[in-house]
């Protein structure tokens, strides 16, 4: 499996020296106080999905991204499959079920997000085959997933900056479960439709099949898109001043 993954993290770049600036309706917590926590990322979710640049943190929902390749060639899918301007829905509407390691000292750190619906819709290309069938296209897709709870772990260190503390992300892991997957290519096999409609009916009678091929490509690209929207923010705003005093 091979995974390249380009994302657009739209983020205005802010002068440095002067302390970050939340904005108003943003809730901050004290360190280790885990209910507020989840609350607080909660809402973050809910009312800033369109980004604070001043703490850089990127949009959320949708997500772009720009381009991202899933090259899967042993196992039963073997597939090339091109995705190209995508963007990635639902997280507005997340809800944080776990939160831990937000200490005075970070080393490890976890988050847990359950996203009632989580759609991947954009451009794609594929070529291949899935199962034992055939599959060619290009045109647009939506993949989506219901209940899909995903598990981040990531592991890090204070370092020193300029004179302040930030957080560095290092090892950063993410799993994820869904309910349910729907798959829906528009305009496979040159636009045939009569095959294209039974390829869809196809792909999503066997979608748990399929899903699980393709969990390890999902959870690469979620991991690299949840290591860059976290290290953006680490990288942007001094470990302390992510707390109330
Ligand atoms: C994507 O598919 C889901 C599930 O079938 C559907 O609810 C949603 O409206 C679709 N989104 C778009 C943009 O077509």
């Amino acid at each position: 499996m091979k995974l390249q993954i380009a994302l657009l993290l739209t983020v205005a770049i802010i002068g440095t020296g002067s302390a970050a600036k939340f904005p108003n309706a943003f809730s901050r917590c004290k360190q280790e106080d885990g209910n507020c926590l989840l609350e607080a990322v909660t809402a973050t979710f809910r009312n800033f999905h369109k980004g604070v640049p001043e703490i850089g943190l990127v949009p959320l929902d949708p997500l772009r991204i720009d381009k991202m390749d899933i090259v899967q060639g042993d196992g039963p899918i073997n597939i090339v499959l091109n995705f190209k301007k995508v963007d990635l829905g639902g997280f507005r509407e997340a809800q944080i079920k776990k939160i831990n390691g937000f200490t005075s000292n970070p080393t490890k750190m976890e988050m847990n997000i359950l996203v009632p619906v989580a759609s991947l819709v954009g451009g794609y290309r594929i070529n291949g085959k899935v199962l034992i069938l055939p599959i060619q296209g290009e045109g647009n897709s939506n993949m989506t997933m219901v209940n899909c709870d995903i598990s981040l772990k990531w592991t890090g260190k204070l370092v020193e900056k300029s004179g302040q503390q930030f957080y560095q992300v290092d090892k950063f892991k993410v799993h994820f479960d869904t309910s349910r997957f729907y798959m829906d290519f528009s305009n496979l096999f040159n636009g045939d439709k009569a095959l294209g409609d039974n390829m869809n009916v196809f792909l999503n009678d066997n979608w748990q099949d399929i899903l699980k091929e393709l969990k390890p490509a999902i959870s690469a690209a979620f991991t690299k898109i949840f290591q860059a929207v976290v290290s953006n923010v680490f990288n942007k705003v001094p470990y302390n001043e992510l707390y109330l005093a």
